[in-house]
């Protein structure tokens, strides 16, 4: 048989993230009461003094983590990674280097707490998002990409601001998320855009990138950590963000630990009008693939303002996990298949390296005849995942000359008719 993938080796044990395969994202905060995306102090260059009304408003009463630990254990999901601060600066934590968080707001507490301990209680491992870039911070230097890149003072407002202070700011909060809530999984900063000709953003120094990497290893020296700090190494996962990936990702051509991010629509905050929602068949056939391609997905929900999932995202979920009920062998503890396994048209495969099992899921549904070339001769048997029925096989009888096209090598298995009533049908082949 031949090998599976061998991934470049990183500081992090990453075997757990490879086993579980599946985690939510979730952006909350302030940007969920504008509900028109979690970039808006950006997009539509809002003054603080404006944007302050969302931090005036801002009241989740509705907000009860367990229901949302619920939503994401029910959908098969292992880990999950929350925003505690996203560009707009606020943070969802108990800070004690900042006002500015859910503490001075109606919700009166750390949201962050209750949060960790749901998902841990459900047995989700637990991520954290931090955006390195700040827009509320009074230090934060006014870059290119600023939300008030444009304002006529810019230049006079820089030169009030010290990019350092900030830097501490920035390393302080880290301290406290990593040191404040026990062992942390994932870390998951957010983002650099160094400077180029023409073009003012920030990278490893204006976030003194080297110290607060060592500063993570020290406290947390397992946890899986993101590529985004703009440092050549270090990193754990490579983030592929709305984009799948044609084939397992590499750097430098060796293949490394991936991970998509990927939203329901298209916004990472809760979006009241966006209408680009993933139907739950795409969305199954993006894990599968994200997964046949040695991968995890990392699939985003934005709570509302009122700190409710909203319906739509429930609704895939559910979706998801009523798929994920009966397929989630084809999942956990699996990855691509090993080389030289080609998929059938219109299928993915992925592969358990443990039990030798491999999984054809079939996106569009054939009639009858579905050829597998390369497998004669290792199969030892093959069924249907969702209800364990049989799928037989035939491999080419030597007499069959009359179809010069069937390689003597394939394997064709002989299917249902109708497709079998759910999401991705999945073929579970036990390899001799
Ligand atoms: C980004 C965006 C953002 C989102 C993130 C998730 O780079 O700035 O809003 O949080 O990607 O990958």
């Amino acid at each position: 048989m031949s090998e599976t993938v061998q991934t470049f080796k990183t500081p992090a044990d990453t075997s757990w993230f490879n086993h579980d395969r599946f985690g939510m994202f979730i952006h909350w905060g302030l940007y969920a009461l504008p509900a028109r995306h979690e970039w808006i102090k950006q997009f539509e260059q809002i003054p603080d003094e404006v944007y302050d009304r969302y931090f005036k408003h801002f009241d989740p009463d509705l907000y009860d983590p367990q229901l949302w630990a619920d939503a994401a254990a029910n959908a098969g999901m292992k880990y999950f990674v929350i925003t505690t601060k996203h560009h707009e600066g606020f943070c969802l934590w108990d800070s004690k280097l900042t006002d500015y968080k859910a503490t001075n707001t109606a919700a009166g507490r750390d949201l962050i707490r209750p949060m960790v301990e749901a998902f841990r209680g459900r047995d989700l491992r637990v991520g954290f998002y931090h955006s390195l870039i700040d827009w509320h911070h009074p230090q934060f230097t006014i870059d290119d990409l600023h939300a008030m890149r444009n304002h006529p003072d810019r230049k006079k407002l820089n030169a009030k601001r010290d990019q350092k202070k900030y830097i501490e700011y920035l390393h302080g909060q880290v301290r406290e998320l990593l040191t404040e809530y026990g062992k942390i999984d994932v870390l998951w900063f957010d983002f650099s855009y160094p400077s180029r000709p023409g073009y003012i953003g920030k990278g490893r120094q204006d976030w003194g990138s080297e110290k607060l990497y060592k500063m993570v290893r020290e406290l947390q020296p397992q946890v899986i950590l993101d590529d985004r700090l703009d440092l050549a190494d270090g990193w754990d996962i490579k983030t592929p963000e709305q984009f799948q990936p044609r084939e397992w990702v590499t750097v430098d051509g060796q293949p490394v630990v991936w991970e998509a991010c990927q939203t329901f629509s298209g916004s990472w905050g809760y979006h009241r009008d966006e209408e680009s929602w993933k139907s739950i068949d795409q969305l199954v056939q993006m894990l599968v693939d994200t997964v046949s391609k040695g991968g995890n997905l990392l699939l985003n929900v934005g709570p509302t303002g009122r700190g409710e999932f909203d319906e739509r995202a429930l609704d895939r979920l559910r979706g998801m996990g009523e798929w994920m009920k009966r397929h989630s062998r084809s999942i956990y503890g699996c990855t691509a298949a090993p080389k030289g396994f080609a998929a059938p048209t219109d299928c993915r495969l992925t592969y358990n390296p443990d039990t030798k099992r491999l999984y054809c899921h079939v996106f569009a549904w054939p009639f009858i005849q579905l050829h597998l070339d390369g497998l004669a001769g290792k199969i030892e048997y093959a069924q249907l995942l969702h209800d364990a029925s049989e799928v037989k096989m035939a491999e080419p009888p030597p007499h069959q000359t009359a179809i010069e096209s069937i390689d003597r090598k394939t394997v064709t298995l002989h299917l249902p008719v109708k497709k079998p009533n759910v999401t991705v049908p999945v073929i579970e082949l036990f390899l001799k």
